[in-house]
């Protein structure tokens, strides 16, 4: 498995100097064990056991406070007017619990949720069949909403500021155009691109709003919580072990946790602690921090190739086989976020905490003392 570090190892006494550095190459990706660090939902994962791990109700979700704050306000407020929410969009990256969010909404209003995904809405037939279906007050959940067709889309504007749904029947100079009344119901978007969402979209959610990373005391206790649901003995130290590898995402949180407790099983040990989370983890070549190939393979690019940045981020993902958009989307984030990396308007940076974690030196480190006049 290529865990990809250029630490560079002094030359055994009388043995051959050192070789050059490589040039830059891509280097096979390594077996899937690596996917248990992506956060998006494998298909398991959106069966009928996750669901009994989800949180149902505000009280059981933990994190996200100001987000919560905002939307418990927004639900009093429209329960005591008898009115449908505000529309939602929520933004931020994958796994943070945007659709969990829609459904806790839906259970605190007392209504019911449609979940859908704009790939799912092709066709114009696609979101007519679900609005005029929806009942007062309802949501409408459609993840990855700047994925919309531009005909989707059109047909959400009035729906959404209207409750009305214009049909156009037939072609050309016939065509006649009809209104339908709708429910006054709620749409939640969710996107991880919220600039690639058009202005007029935009403009017709009430509340734009965005998931942040969970901090290691909420994932610790988010996996207590899991480790309770899934009856599986775990220590305090356990969980904060394995929410420390968890990329600041729930999802990644309960996967490793299942992970750990398979490995406790087949070691028959009864109670998950630090060291079995910790030896459990490495096994499956999950990092301290939770960084995966991809990251390390990123972060070692742009420092031995390229002095630690700036470089391009088309460099980048010729280098490690990983398409732009998953880069900006899914890695960068959490990289910025634990502060590996700088986006700068020239490119990508390598900063002094990845030099470290990667065990390599910062190049020109005299350069950081005063200058002697
Ligand atoms: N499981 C996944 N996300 C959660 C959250 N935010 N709170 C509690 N349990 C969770």
């Amino acid at each position: 498995m290529a865990i990809i570090s250029s630490k560079k190892q002094p030359p055994e006494p009388g043995g051959e100097p050192p070789k050059p550095p490589r040039k830059s190459r891509q280097i096979p990706k390594p077996p899937p064990s690596q996917d248990l660090l992506l956060p998006q939902a494998t298909p398991e994962e959106q069966d009928k056991q996750e669901e009994s791990i989800r949180p149902h109700r505000f009280a059981d979700y933990i994190g996200q406070k100001d987000l919560k704050g905002v939307l418990e306000i927004a639900i009093q407020a429209a329960k005591s007017r008898g009115e449908a929410l505000d529309h939602l969009l929520l933004y931020g990256p994958p796994g943070l619990g945007k659709t969990t969010m829609a459904m806790i909404l839906a259970a605190e209003m007392e209504v019911d949720c449609k979940i859908t995904s704009a790939p799912a809405l092709e066709r114009p037939r696609d979101i007519v069949g679900l609005l005029v279906n929806l009942k007062p007050g309802d949501i409408l959940f459609v993840d990855e909403i700047h994925r919309l067709s531009r005909m989707t889309e059109e047909i959400l504007y009035p729906a959404m500021e209207d409750y009305r749904l214009d049909i156009t029947i037939g072609k050309g100079s016939s065509a006649r155009t009809r209104s339908l009344p709708l429910s006054k119901f709620t749409l939640v978007g969710a996107t991880t691109r919220v600039g690639a969402l058009t202005s007029p979209l935009r403009d017709r959610f009430g509340l734009i709003q965005r998931l942040r990373f969970y901090q290691v005391d909420e994932l610790t206790q988010i996996v207590l919580r899991t480790a309770q649901l899934l009856q599986t003995a775990i220590t305090q130290d356990g969980a904060q072990e394995v929410a420390r590898r968890s990329r600041g995402t729930p999802r990644i949180a309960n996967r490793l946790l299942k992970r750990v407790r398979d490995f406790a099983e087949v070691k028959k040990v009864e109670e998950i602690n630090q060291s079995i989370a910790a030896d459990a983890l490495e096994l499956f070549q999950v990092d301290p921090c939770g960084l995966d190939w991809t990251d390390r393979q990123m972060l070692s690019v742009i420092i031995e190739h390229f002095n630690g940045g700036p470089v391009g981020l088309e460099t980048i993902a010729a280098a490690t086989g990983e398409d732009t958009q998953t880069i900006e989307e899914v890695y960068e984030p959490y990289l910025m976020q634990i502060g590996y990396l700088h986006r700068t308007p020239r490119g990508r940076v390598a900063t002094p905490t990845a030099y470290k974690h990667l065990g390599l030196k910062m190049p020109n480190e005299q350069l950081s003392l005063p200058l002697q006049q």
